[in-house]
């Protein structure tokens, strides 16, 4: 583990890659499937470079590993933004997830990045997402389809659904004619294309306990994560522990878009307490670190995955940089950390 003080590995499953570990041979009574063996494959196809760059990664629940901190592409626009940034941070940075969605810029420029250099696919995890509109069996299995095809992959790491519902409160979307899509046809399709091993893991994004309660009755195939919007402002603990009980993993998204912005009175006060802290790391370990940096190694410590968005390659650099600095219990108390977890320690 990076630095901390090993509060994450204590409950809440981030490893050390070793594959050997999870090697189903060692256990007689279970028995692996082709797809299991798919999954494994890949897994141990990252792990090279997982572990020459030691990448920080979760265990998923169905035994692939995902990387803790990834690069958000939603917001970035243009063919040729999306290449320079995605290219920058996986060649430069050494990111290896990318999260994307059918609605986002990102699908074509990843493609384009592989007909460059097949050879990065071995090493990254990729996220798309069916948008609200395609809620319906067909239209999921058709979304999955699109994706494959604009980034050119035969399969894809990860495949969630970006929002439960077409609401109508979501102003960006046009929902008059997919009212009756449910949520429940699309993890139909996926829980089939999962089953054929065409996407890797699923994920669910905006959702609640009441959704997860009512997934987990009708599927028997859970998902591996829940990504929600999350920052130090808006911390979920209840939902986080209930999905660490499953271990389901929890993945903030916007992680710093309300600081960023700053512009109401809470976010401002955080904005202070991130950069007394940052002073005060500065002068105690001699290590310049920023808000941003602070904020995510928060939500690292509660063994939230991330996935920041930048369109700066300091910015980007950074973000996927934050274990060089000692954060302490008076640190996670201090952005907000819970007593009862400060006790654990
Ligand atoms: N599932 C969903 O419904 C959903 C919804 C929203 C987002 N997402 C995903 O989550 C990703 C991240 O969320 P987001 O794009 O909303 O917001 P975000 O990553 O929280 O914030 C992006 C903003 O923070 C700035 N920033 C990034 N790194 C910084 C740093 N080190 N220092 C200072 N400022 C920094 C960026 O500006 P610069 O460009 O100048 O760095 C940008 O203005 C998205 O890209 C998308 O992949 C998912």
């Amino acid at each position: 583990m990076h630095g901390s003080d090993g509060k994450v590995t204590e409950h809440l499953h981030v490893v050390t890659l070793q594959v050997q570990d999870n090697n189903p041979e060692d256990d007689e009574e279970e028995q692996e499937t082709i797809y299991d063996l798919v999954r494994r494959y890949h897994r141990e196809l990252k792990a090279e470079f997982i572990e020459e760059k030691e990448i920080e990664i979760v265990e998923l629940n169905n035994g692939m590993v995902y990387p803790m901190i990834g690069l958000g592409t939603g917001g970035i626009t243009g063919a040729s933004q999306n290449s320079q940034i995605i290219k920058e941070a996986i060649t430069k940075y050494d990111y290896i997830a990318i999260d994307s969605a059918s609605h986002y810029e990102s699908e074509p420029a990843i493609g384009a990045l592989l007909k460059e250099d097949a050879s990065l696919r071995s090493r990254l995890f990729l996220t798309s997402k069916v948008w609200p509109t395609d809620l319906y069996f067909q239209a999921t299995l058709d979304s999955v389809q699109k994706t494959l095809t604009a980034m050119r992959v035969n399969h894809i790491d990860m495949y969630m659904i970006h929002w439960p519902s077409c609401y109508d409160h979501l102003k960006f979307v046009d929902c008059s004619r997919s009212k009756d899509g449910k949520w429940q046809q699309s993890y139909e399709a996926l829980s089939k294309l999962y089953g054929e091993g065409i996407i890797l893991s699923i994920g669910v994004s905006n959702w609640d306990e009441e959704l997860m309660v009512q997934l987990l009755e009708e599927f028997p195939i859970k998902p591996q994560v829940v990504q929600n919007q999350m920052d130090l402002k808006t911390m979920d603990w209840d939902f986080k522990d209930y999905l660490n009980d499953l271990h389901i993993v929890l993945q903030a998204y916007s992680p710093f878009r309300g600081l960023a912005a700053g512009e109401d009175a809470d976010y401002r006060e955080w904005k202070k307490i991130l950069s007394d802290l940052c002073d005060e790391i500065e002068q105690e370990q001699g290590i310049k670190v920023t808000p941003s940096q602070l904020s995510l190694r928060f939500l690292y410590e509660n063994a939230i995955a991330v996935i920041p968005r930048s369109t700066k390659s300091q910015h980007l650099k950074e973000n996927n940089d934050i274990f060089a600095f000692e954060f302490t219990n008076d640190h996670y108390v201090g952005l907000g950390g819970r007593d009862a977890e400060k006790e654990e320690l």
